[in-house]
């Protein structure tokens, strides 16, 4: 998941990534903000609220692969090695992993340094005997892995689908970083949720307990909380489209009516009907996720499905660097 640069409370100092996302965002057309600002403490908690929910299919379906697949999975990536997890967050998939293929250390890495230290600590005390490693850092960019695992094969670990929320050229960027990261030798375990019908994919981002709406709309009241903001959120409403030409789901705030208001003293005017696009959640057949990551420097060597072919786990391996087709 991605994940705030820092938790900020009303005394703190101004976040300037946030406040310039959010300036440039409003003034731009269409109207859009990063995702990765969806997670302070409030909206990481109705993220996890969001992954226990009947119609968010994706965190439970990667769990039961994870679970049913775990001694093939053993299997092809052979003990011994360090896993190197991406946005570990909560974590929550991790013991699976850890406890089906032995491995001889773990790195997690997540840009969030308290949730970080406290489930590292859970994790450490739960596989006692695992040197624990976790790095507080921006996976975005290649980043330099602690020397006590210098000698160990690597496998990067990236459940979730969390690459789903980037476009293409930013997951390819990102796939290379990994890649970069982890060097000759390395393998990456990456969770991919599939394009599937619609009426499957929009109450996934739109439940009927309404908890998507409230992450959604946490985002207008989070600009007011941490940049003056005087955003009139009721006046909004959560949408989730599924953009078929682009084989994502889209989330939006639209207003209800027309709206103006003030972030940090500059005045925005919105009429009804107009949005703010929020989110991409990007789905992938078989094919494009295999070319996703083979674009991004990684050969897919295995994967597995659940029986509905919702979710799909992916086992690829670092493509040695080339320079010839
Ligand atoms: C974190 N990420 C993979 C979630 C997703 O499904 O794209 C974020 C999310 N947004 C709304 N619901 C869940």
């Amino acid at each position: 998941m991605l994940k705030p640069q820092f938790e900020m409370s009303p005394s703190a100092l101004i976040d300037p990534a946030f406040r310039a996302d959010v300036l440039a965002g409003f003034a731009s057309r269409p109207r859009a903000i990063p995702a990765r600002w969806f997670y302070d403490r409030a909206g990481s908690e109705l993220f996890e609220a969001i992954t226990a929910l009947p119609e968010y299919y994706p965190t439970r379906t990667e769990a039961r692969i994870l679970d049913t697949a775990g001694p093939a999975i053993a299997a092809a990536v052979g003990a011994g090695r360090a896993v190197v997890e991406f946005g570990s967050g909560s974590s929550a998939k991790t013991p699976l992993l850890l406890r089906a293929i032995a491995p001889a250390a773990y790195v997690p890495i997540d840009i969030s340094g308290d949730f970080l230290r406290q489930s590292a600590g859970q994790l450490a005390r739960a596989f006692p005997g695992l040197p624990v490693h976790p790095i507080e850092a921006d996976f975005m960019h290649p980043i330099a892995l602690p020397d006590a695992v210098a000698g160990l094969p690597k496998l990067g670990f990236f459940p979730g689908s969390t690459i789903g929320n980037m476009i293409p050229a930013t997951s390819t960027d990102l796939l290379r970083a990994m890649r970069m990261s982890l060097s000759t030798g390395a393998m990456l375990l990456i969770g991919m949720d599939r394009i599937k019908p619609a009426d499957v994919l929009i109450p996934a981002y739109d439940d009927a307990q309404g908890v998507t709406a409230a992450f959604n709309l946490n985002l207008l009241a989070r600009i007011n909380r941490e940049l003056a903001g005087t955003i009139p959120v009721t006046a909004f409403r959560h949408r989730a489209i599924w953009n078929d030409m682009r084989a994502r789901i889209e989330m939006h705030l639209e207003a209800v009516r027309d709206v103006s208001f003030e972030i940090e003293g500059q005045a925005f005017a919105m009429a009804a009907g107009e949005t703010i696009h929020t989110e991409n959640s990007h789905k992938y057949g078989p094919r494009d996720a295999r070319i996703l990551l083979r674009a991004g420097g990684w050969t897919p060597i295995a994967e597995w499905t659940d029986p509905a072919a919702h979710f799909a786990v992916i086992l690829a391996e670092a493509q040695a660097p080339r320079t010839a087709p």
